[in-house]
């Protein structure tokens, strides 16, 4: 599988004379940390994240407390330990295809901006004017330059300031000083990873090698020869914000196909139950699943193909490849109580005219991802519900959970 990595460089637009200064942190480009957890906070969500015992076997375990799912220091210890550290999914490269592509989008509290520039490489910034703070880009789109809504600061594609509009008399103003602040970004296969690591802040280089294991363990492997690589063709988005907590919905993901006879009886018509495997790597757990060919399954068949395989990425990602399809659900936290989920749907190019199975496709998809919503909305206030504290896995199916709730426990105390 195809990589590219890179570190995003940061060039000042030199003027003849001036030295070249490249050292990260400097005094105006240095960024505090992202955390916004209390010490009052930390000691009261560190209680909470002792609640959970993962040297319990999943046979004798209870699930973390629903606190975990609700109290706003843990989300906010969350963010720190979870989100603004290690490789996470942002976005799709079809999003930066050509030069001047860029998105925007928000993890926690942080905006950010990824962008390929005019010699094909790609860049992430911190989405944020250096003048007064105000969002930089919007959306997403083409852009030569991107230039501040409010004084019209303008920025190149490599961070650099370019324009720094009425600074006359501004005095120890170095304009080299003033660019984006970078954040470390790397592609695997069709997908674009974000590291906010504070540490980040250096020019070393992003070791493909390193990205792929830190991101996918040893499983990056399987999930290329499975046919999760760049070799199908982007379709779409569907964007789905959630009144649940974001572990909700990944609980959901991972119970072993447990909720499927129950709540989606249209889309268990076309799988074979029966055959449902789990493996766990190190932070990625895999659910497969064999396609019903029952003359009743037809149409279903031809959408989910003879092997299904989900696969989760901790913390938030997940990699659907059935059939001609691969859809990926990327889990945005968004509050304690609210989540967005981004659904992306790739093709077999061979099937990209055929606009009656595409539109079908959709609609059953989306069928089920309707059905699970209900669900999650549904145990989130169940969760809030003072009747409930814990509960249990079921030690056959639900392996894959009780294997998440361990690594966040373990990426909470570390
Ligand atoms: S805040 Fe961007 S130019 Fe003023
Ligand atoms: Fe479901």
């Amino acid at each position: 599988m195809a990589m590219i990595m890179q570190m995003t460089p940061f060039i000042p637009n030199l003027r003849k004379g001036q030295t070249q200064n490249l050292n990260f942190p400097n005094k105006h480009s240095s960024i505090r940390s992202c955390c916004s957890v209390g010490s009052s906070d930390l000691v009261v969500s560190q209680r909470l994240v002792q609640q959970f015992n993962p040297k319990i076997p999943v046979e004798e375990a209870v699930t973390p407390p629903s606190s975990w799912y609700t109290h706003p220091s843990f989300f906010h210890l969350e963010l720190d330990r979870v989100f603004y550290k290690g490789w996470q999914a942002v976005g799709s490269t079809e999003q930066i295809k050509n030069p001047g592509d860029f998105f925007t989008g928000r993890l926690g509290d942080v905006e950010f901006v990824v962008c390929r520039d005019d010699s094909g490489n790609v860049h992430a910034f911190y989405n944020v004017c250096r003048h007064h703070a105000s969002i930089l880009a919007s959306g997403s789109g083409q852009k030569s330059c991107f230039v501040c809504p409010y004084h019209g600061w303008t920025y190149g594609l490599n961070g650099t300031l370019l324009k720094a509009t009425r600074i006359s008399g501004m005095r120890d103003f170095n304009v080299n000083e003033f660019g984006l602040i970078p954040i470390k970004v790397a592609t695997w296969g069709p997908f674009v990873l974000l590291n906010l690591k504070k540490e980040n802040l250096s020019e070393k280089e992003v070791d493909s090698h390193n990205v792929a294991k830190e991101w996918l363990g040893s499983c990056s492997e399987l999930l290329s020869t499975n046919g999760v690589d760049s070799s199908l063709s982007y379709l779409c988005r569907r964007e789905y914000t959630i009144e649940c907590n974001w572990k909700v919905f990944c609980d959901n993901y991972l119970d072993g196909g447990y909720h499927v006879p129950y709540a989606h009886k249209g889309l268990a018509s076309g799988l074979n139950l029966d055959s449902y495997s789990i493996t766990l790597f190190e932070k990625v757990s895999i659910q497969s699943c064999e396609g019903s060919s029952s003359e009743k399954s037809k149409e279903n068949y031809d959408r989910l193909g003879r092997k299904a395989i989900y696969a989760f990425v901790y913390p938030n990602f997940m990699i659907n490849r059935y059939g001609p399809w691969m859809d990926t659900n990327l889990v945005l936290p968004l509050g304690p109580n609210k989540c967005q989920v981004v659904f992306d749907y790739y093709l077999e190019p061979s099937l990209q005219d055929d606009t009656g199975f595409i539109e079908k496709s959709l609609q059953d998809s989306e069928k089920v991802q309707i059905e699970d919503i209900l669900l999650c909305e549904g145990v989130q206030k169940g969760l809030q519900s003072p009747a409930y504290s814990v509960g249990r896995y079921a030690p056959k199916v639900e392996q894959a959970m009780h294997h998440f709730h361990c690594l966040l426990h373990e990426n909470l105390t570390t």
